[in-house]
């Protein structure tokens, strides 16, 4: 029986996803780089400097590292000026309603983000302490699509992988969700999340969760 549940947090409980758009389209505009959404869609879930390195990808000057340290820093300036506007207000619909059901029905909850902003952005979110776990992004090793950040939700909510569900907007996060061994639920567009064994237009629909954990459907 499920036990836990682990959310991603850019673009699953806020719309943080477009702030990091819009600060590494700064950027590369700063740059002189191309930059449209398809290349966006490969940086979701992905850690600061593997997304920088992306974007320099349509470069065709190579930068040192110090050079890539300062504009992975510069980026991370804009994103913080951006997510500064953040109220409760911003939490994205159902993800309250979801946290509730789950908090009655006894199942942990986590959160597994990438994002060493993570803490700044749930505390403005106003939903920090509603978690029973979250991870703490410095201390990971390997990002996404490892499931590194997904296992040690897991771990530090007591609960079996087989039974975690996670929830990802990116491909990167779906995959490390089914390497961690979790049902999948994505959040978002079923052709970029194909690997997820369920895909939500967003959580609006957080029914859907409510019934594979009340049906205890799985899924290997
Ligand atoms: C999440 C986001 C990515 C972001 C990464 C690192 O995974 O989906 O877009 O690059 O976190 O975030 P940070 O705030 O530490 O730069
Ligand atoms: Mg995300």
């Amino acid at each position: 029986h499920y036990g836990g549940v682990i959310f991603d947090l850019d673009g699953v409980i806020a719309d943080t996803a477009r702030f990091h758009y819009e600060a590494w389209k700064k950027l590369a505009y700063e740059l002189g780089i191309y930059f449209d959404k398809k290349t966006n869609e490969r940086l979701k879930g992905i850690g600061r400097m593997e997304s920088l390195d992306i974007i320099l990808e349509n470069s065709n000057i190579s930068y040192t590292l110090e050079q890539k340290k300062y504009y992975a820093e510069k980026k991370n300036e804009y994103y913080k000026q951006f997510i500064q506007t953040l109220t409760p207000d911003d939490v994205l619909p159902g993800v309250k309603e979801l946290m509730e059901i789950l908090k009655r029905k006894g199942i942990k909850t986590a959160v597994a983000s990438a994002s060493k902003n993570a803490p700044t952005v749930l505390n403005k979110l106003g939903i920090a302490s509603e978690f029973d776990y979250i991870v703490d992004a410095s201390r990971i090793r390997k990002g996404k699509p490892d499931p590194e950040l997904f296992l040690t939700a897991a771990i530090n909510i007591g609960v079996e992988p087989s039974e975690c569900i996670g929830i990802e907007d990116s491909a990167a996060g779906i995959e490390a969700i089914k390497r961690a061994g979790m049902f999948a639920v994505g959040v978002g567009d079923p052709k970029i999340l194909k690997k997820a064994d369920m895909v939500l237009k967003d959580l609006k629909d957080y029914g859907k969760i409510v019934d594979i954990i009340s049906e205890n459907i799985t899924i290997n």
